[in-house]
């Protein structure tokens, strides 16, 4: 954990130091693949993870298979949003997929020592950045020939990675949790075809009971077969309870910080919380290009980021 208590005393000491410029995100706690070591290379910090075999056929009993996934789920059309996705095609080289390149890396570099298949992604407060690195790492997932990717809008609260995604808010996960739709109803496959997605559905009065009735936790088993990485976005952890409960139902998490604006203990407070709840590491979102890797940041990213905040 000393990586990551030193990512967050350094995103207090950026603040005090007035780092300005929102980039990208910097991992810390996350082993660090060869080439990024002793680079400064911005990501996440991680330190454990899972990985059953991945079914291209049959599953186990209740599971389902690759068949019947892509046979029976949807393929609504997206409209993925440029400014908050860095994988889209571009004429340029987006500025911030090197950091998830980097992040990808590491969390293989985890997947080698423990199972690491399902990723939660929370943080202490709100707007620091989760959905933007939920969606994002789920991109640099499916970069990869071959690898496939389902990325769960779980913020019941706040649904908002179907807006990234220029995707549909329901039938979502609420839905299926409130029994009101089966799996393949709610399950979106994308443009890309190996990229999937569950939207958050429409809101649902007491969102933490509906995350801890069983259905969630039932799901996760049942689409674990057909996929590489499942990415999990979630509510912020200090006001909710909700990152607590998905904590439980994942493999590893990663909390974002945000650079300048977390307060560093309650940062710490939150992440000694989910000590036992397998915390990977810290992401170190828009923290200050550094010199010489000002490429590697995302720029003109977010012109209005943080504004617009709302209470939960
Ligand atoms: N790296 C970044 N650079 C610039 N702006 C960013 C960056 N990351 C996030 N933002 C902006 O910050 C705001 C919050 O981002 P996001 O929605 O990902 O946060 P969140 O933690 O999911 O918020 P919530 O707690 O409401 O779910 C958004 O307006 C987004 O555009
Ligand atoms: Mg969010």
């Amino acid at each position: 954990m000393s990586r990551i208590h030193d990512a967050l005393k350094k995103a207090e000491l950026e603040k005090a130091a007035g780092a300005g410029a929102e980039t990208g995100a910097r991992s810390a706690g996350l082993p660090e693949p060869e080439a990024a070591r002793g680079e400064g290379v911005p990501g996440v910090m991680l330190e454990s993870p899972a990985t059953p075999a991945l079914g291209a056929g049959e599953g186990r009993s209740g599971q389902i298979t690759l068949e019947t996934l892509l046979a029976r789920c949807s393929r609504p059309p997206w409209s993925p949003k440029p400014e908050g996705l860095v994988f889209l095609d571009s004429p340029r080289p987006a500025l911030g997929a090197e950091e998830f390149r980097t992040l990808r890396s590491r969390l293989y570099l985890v997947r080698q020592k423990q199972p690491l298949q399902t990723l939660l992604i929370t943080s202490a407060l709100p707007l620091e950045g989760k959905t933007f690195v939920a969606a994002n790492l789920a991109h640099v997932f499916v970069q990869q020939q071959e690898c496939r990717a389902l990325l769960i809008d779980a913020d019941l609260r706040w649904s908002r990675l179907h807006l990234l995604l220029g995707a549909p808010l329901a039938p979502g996960l609420s839905e299926y949790l409130q029994g009101k739709a089966d799996e393949f109803s709610i399950l979106q496959r994308g443009p890309q075809g190996n990229l999937f997605f569950i939207a958050g559905g429409q809101s649902a009065a007491y969102p933490a009971e509906l995350i801890a009735n069983g259905r969630f936790k039932g799901l996760l088993q049942r689409l674990a077969p057909v996929f590489d990485w499942i990415v999990i976005d979630s509510p912020p952890a200090i006001p909710v309870s909700d990152a607590s409960l998905l904590a439980e139902l994942c493999d590893g998490m990663l909390m974002v910080v945000q650079a300048g604006t977390t307060p560093f203990d309650l940062a710490q407070k939150v992440c000694e919380g989910f000590r036992t709840k397998r915390l990977l590491g810290v992401v170190l979102n828009r923290a200050a290009p550094r010199s010489g890797y000002g490429s590697y940041y995302y720029g003109g990213y977010g012109e209005d980021g943080g504004k617009g905040k709302r209470r939960r």
